[in-house]
C-alpha cells in the first residue's frame, strides 16, 4: 500500500454510493496482500471466517489468511466444492450449521474468497446468519470482479430455477485484485469477458467500440488491460446500483441476456457443461436478434455481438452450446419462472441499438417462441412439439 496515500495509477477506487451502506471496490494488482490493513479499518471485530473453494483454497487462501493474521484477525476457514453446484440449499444449510457450531459472534466478518458462486453463498450466509453479519468480498474470477462481486446480490439455486432464493445485502469492501486472475483458466476468464461486453450493450457504445478492439488482448490475460477494463465496469455497476439497489427499475438493465441464460443454464443442469457467461453470451445475442425482429434495432447491430463474441472464442449460435436436446417449449416454461416475471408477463431487456438497452414487458409470445425455434432449428439439437 502506498503509505503516504499518494494516488496509486495502478489502483483504483470505485464507491458504491449507498448512504450508510456505502463501500469501496479497490481494483489493482497485489491487493490480496494488503487485505488484513484494508479490512482492520472497516469491521467491527477481530476475527473472520474465509470462505473459499477448494480450487482457490490451493492457490490463493494461504496468502490470504497471511495477510488477515498479519493484521491481528483470528481466521478460520470453510471450503465448498467448487462449482455452480455449491450454490444450493443444503450447502447452504451445512455452511450455516459449520459456522454456529463454531461459536461466532456478530461482529465475525465472513470474507468470500472465490468466484460468483463463493461469493454469493457467503453474502447470503452473511445476511442471516445471527440476523446479518459484516462480510467482504475477495472476487477472484473476472466475472465476480466485475459483476457478482458488486453490488450485493447473495443467493443460491432452486430446483425451480437460477438466484430465486436470496437476499440484498451489501459488502463492506469489494477488493478486486487482477493478480489473482492470472491462475483461472482460459474458459473462465473468456466465461466473464461477456460481463464486461455487457456494460457497453446496455448504455456506453463506446466502451463497445474499445472492447472490439481490445478484447482479444484482455481475454489473453493483459494486465493494464484487466485492470482498466474491471475499473471501468465496475464504476458503471456501482452506478446502477447506486441508482436502484434493489432492482424496482433500472437495475435489471444488467440482466441483459439472463432470462435466456438461466433458461439455458438450467436446462443444461449446473454441470460444467455450460458456464454462465456462456450461457449470458448467446442470450445477449438471442435479446439483440429478439430486437430485431421486433424492429428495436437492426439485423446488423445482432450480427455486430455475435460477430465480436465469435472472434474472441465465446457461443454466440445455439450450435455452438453443449450438444444437448434443447427443448424449446422447456425452456420457455423456464423463461416464466424467471424473479422479473409481472402479472404473468415475462420481462426482457432488449435494446434499440448498441448501447441503447431498455426493459421491456411486451414481447409477444409467438415472436419468442418464433426466435428459439428457428435459433434451435435442427433437430439434432432441439425439439419443439
Ligand atoms: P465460479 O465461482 O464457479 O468460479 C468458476 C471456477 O473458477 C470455479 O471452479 C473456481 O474454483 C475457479 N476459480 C475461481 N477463482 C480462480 C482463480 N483465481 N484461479 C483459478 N481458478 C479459480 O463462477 P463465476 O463465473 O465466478 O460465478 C458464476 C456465479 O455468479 C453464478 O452462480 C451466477 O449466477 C453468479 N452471478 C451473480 C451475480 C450477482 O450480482 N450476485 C452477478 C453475475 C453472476
Ligand atoms: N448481475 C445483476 C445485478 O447485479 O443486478
Amino acid at each position: 500500500m502506498n503509505a503516504d496515500r499518494r494516488p496509486d495509477p495502478e489502483r483504483e477506487t470505485v464507491r458504491v454510493e449507498l448512504g450508510a451502506r456505502s463501500y469501496d471496490v479497490l481494483v489493482g494488482a497485489g491487493l490480496l496482500r494488503e487485505a488484513g490493513q484494508r479490512l482492520a479499518p472497516l469491521l467491527p471485530g477481530r476475527s473472520a471466517v474465509v470462505i473459499t473453494d477448494r480450487v482457490v483454497a490451493d492457490l490463493h487462501l494461504d496468502a490470504t489468511l497471511g495477510a488477515l493474521r498479519e493484521a491481528g484477525f483470528a481466521c478460520s476457514t470453510l471450503i465448498v466444492e467448487p462449482g455452480e453446484r455449491s450454490k444450493d440449499l443444503a450447502t447452504l444449510a451445512d455452511v450455516l450449521e459449520e459456522i454456529l457450531g463454531r461459536g461466532i459472534e456478530r461482529t465475525t466478518a465472513l470474507v468470500a474468497l472465490g468466484g460468483g458462486v463463493v461469493g454469493d453463498l457467503t453474502g447470503f450466509v452473511a445476511s442471516v446468519l445471527l440476523r446479518g453479519v459484516p462480510f467482504v468480498q475477495i472476487p477472484t474470477t473476472l466475472l465476480a470482479q466485475v459483476d457478482s462481486g458488486v453490488g450485493g446480490k447473495t443467493g443460491v439455486n432452486s430446483g425451480h430455477g437460477k438466484n430465486l432464493i436470496g437476499t440484498f445485502y451489501q459488502p463492506r469492501l469489494v477488493l478486486a485484485d487482477v493478480a489473482t486472475l492470472d491462475t483461472l483458466p482460459a474458459r473462465e476468464r473468456l466465461a466473464g469477458y461477456t460481463e464486461i461486453v455487457k456494460y457497453g450493450l446496455i448504455d456506453d457504445p463506446a466502451f463497445f467500440d474499445w472492447l472490439e478492439g481490445n478484447g482479444q488482448a484482455l481475454v489473453d490475460g493483459d494486465r493494464d488491460l484487466l485492470r482498466t477494463a474491471v475499473a471501468h465496469a465496475c464504476r458503471a455497476k456501482a452506478r446502477i446500483v447506486a441508482g436502484d439497489e434493489r432492482e424496482s427499475g433500472s437495475r435489471a438493465l444488467l440482466n441483459l441476456g439472463h432470462t435466456f441464460a438461466h433458461a439455458l443454464e438450467a436446462e443444461a443442469g449446473y454441470d460444467g457443461s455450460l458456464l454462465h457467461g456462456e450461457a449470458v453470451a448467446c442470450g445477449i445475442v438471442l435479446a439483440h436478434r429478439l430486437s430485431a425482429e421486433l424492429s428495436h434495432c437492426g439485423a446488423d447491430d445482432a450480427a455486430r455481438v455475435a460477430a465480436h463474441f465469435r472472434a474472441v472464442g465465446l457461443p454466440s449460435e445455439a450450435g455452438d452450446l453443449p450438444a444437448l436436446r434443447w427443448h424449446v417449449p422447456a425452456l420457455i416454461e423456464r423463461m416464466k419462472r424467471d424473479k422479473k416475471v409481472q402479472d404473468g408477463r415475462m420481462t426482457f431487456v432488449l435494446t434499440r441499438g448498441i448501447g441503447c438497452a431498455f426493459l421491456s414487458r411486451d414481447v409477444p409470445q409467438e415472436a419468442l417462441r418464433a426466435l428459439l425455434d428457428r435459433a434451435f432449428a435442427s433437430p439434432d439439437r432441439a425439439e419443439t412439439r
